[in-house]
């Protein structure tokens, strides 16, 4: 099975848990600013909420994405207060015609000094797990 990982981060959080998900699973995560130029099976895509929204770059990565070229996409976020960037993601996804797995992944984000060191190790070992299982299950 063929994976990916792509992520766009502002302070790292969502760096650690793409890292980790990649790591896990034998490949590279890539910032969004790389296309995804090869078919994948599953995209695990690595967002997080910025004043309530995913950022434009998540947005304009998504809308470029050509449908043909992802199985689907396994949603991987952070955030301070916000349970998910699932919804949002999902929702930019959907439009473009491309399927997203019901399973995701996410954890708090340290913002300032609320939730600090998150992602933990925990966080990190149980996002690799998660890379794991639903790329296993494929
Ligand atoms: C400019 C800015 C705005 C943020 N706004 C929100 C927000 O509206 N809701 C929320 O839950 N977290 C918010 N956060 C917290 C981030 O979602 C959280 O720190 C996340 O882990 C950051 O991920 P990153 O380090 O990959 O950029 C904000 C963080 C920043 C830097």
């Amino acid at each position: 099975m063929k994976v990916a990982v792509r992520y766009y981060t502002k302070t790292g959080n969502t760096k650690k848990l793409a890292d980790a998900v990649a790591a896990a699973l034998g490949v590279e995560a890539e910032s969004v600013e790389t296309p995804l130029n090869e078919k994948v099976d599953l995209l695990f895509l690595g967002s997080s909420v910025y004043a309530a929204g995913v950022d434009s770059a998540i947005k304009e990565f998504i809308n470029n994405l050509d449908p043909s070229m992802v199985g689907a996409v396994v949603n991987v976020s952070t955030a301070a207060l916000l349970p998910s960037t699932y919804n949002q993601v999902r929702k930019l996804l959907e439009a473009r015609g491309i399927a997203v797995k019901q399973e995701e992944f996410h954890c708090r984000g340290q913002f300032h000094a609320l939730h600090k060191g998150k992602p933990d190790e925990a966080d990190v070992a149980a996002a690799a797990s998660f890379a794991k299982k639903i790329a296993g299950a494929e």
